[in-house]
């Protein structure tokens, strides 16, 4: 991701500015610093939610003997991104605008081993009293027309700043480690590339999808059968 804090960001910014020298303060005061405080309190809400995930994590594998989450992975959306959206939308690249028409500014991606483990951690994240739910859309319940599989939700969280409550958009994507292997495989092919495949490409990519989901399925069966002692 871009570092806004390098000096090689800044020296590349400031000179590519149509701006005299004796403006450019005025203009980083403006413009920039409250983007980099906006973008700061993201990350904040970002990693509120990671903890929350961490602490959930911790209590059930105590629990259940076994950890529900593989890996966490989190993500700001960068500047250029931030753009990209805004202008595809034809929104105005403000402060304001990115709070307001933006969800995935601040990303979680949870990893989980087996299906039954997103709801579990959704619901359980979900009943916390400091979360609210803005969006959930269930693409493992129904899947995109491309085999895409992920429980998304988009939170609102509050994060304490020394002197105010703020309440910060979050995308949080389940997954199980097949559903992400899929998607990251699929993303380094063909998503928002301009690239059209053929209908036999399409379909054999969704093929891989539902092997992948077959394959979830089982060994969650295989699991459970060991783990209720019922075989
Ligand atoms: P964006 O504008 O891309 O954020 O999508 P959206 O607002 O329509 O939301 P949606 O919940 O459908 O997708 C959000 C995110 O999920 C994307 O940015 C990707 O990270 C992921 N995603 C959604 N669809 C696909 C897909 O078909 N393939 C892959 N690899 N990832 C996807
Ligand atoms: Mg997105």
């Amino acid at each position: 991701m871009e570092q806004f804090d390098t000096k090689e960001y800044w020296a590349r910014l400031f000179s590519a500015l149509p701006l005299p020298k004796s403006e450019i303060k005025n203009w980083v005061s403006t413009n920039v610093a409250p983007f980099k405080e906006l973008m700061s309190y993201y990350k904040c809400a970002m990693m509120e939610v990671e903890t929350k995930f961490r602490v959930l994590s911790e209590e059930l594998s105590l629990e259940y003997d076994r950890n529900p989450i593989e890996t966490i992975k989190t993500r700001l959306k960068s500047v250029e991104s931030i753009g990209d959206k805004l202008s595809n939308l034809n929104l105005p690249i403000t402060v304001q605008s990115i709070e307001q028409n933006l969800n995935d500014v601040a990303g979680v991606r949870v990893i989980c081993g087996f299906p039954s483990d997103i709801y579990t951690l959704a619901d359980a994240f979900l009943r916390q009293d400091d979360i609210t739910l803005i969006a959930r859309k269930d693409y493992i319940e129904n899947p995109k027309e491309n085999g895409y599989r992920s429980l998304h939700l988009i939170v609102e969280i509050p994060i304490f700043l020394h002197d105010e409550k703020k309440h910060m958009r979050v995308e949080v994507q389940f997954r199980t480690i097949s559903m992400d292997w899929w998607a990251s495989l699929e993303h380094k092919i063909r998503y928002k590339k301009d690239v059209t495949v053929t209908d036999g490409i399409a379909a054999e990519l969704r093929e891989c999808a539902e092997a992948a989901a077959t394959l979830d399925k089982k060994m969650e069966s295989i699991q459970k059968r060991i783990y209720d002692k019922t075989d």
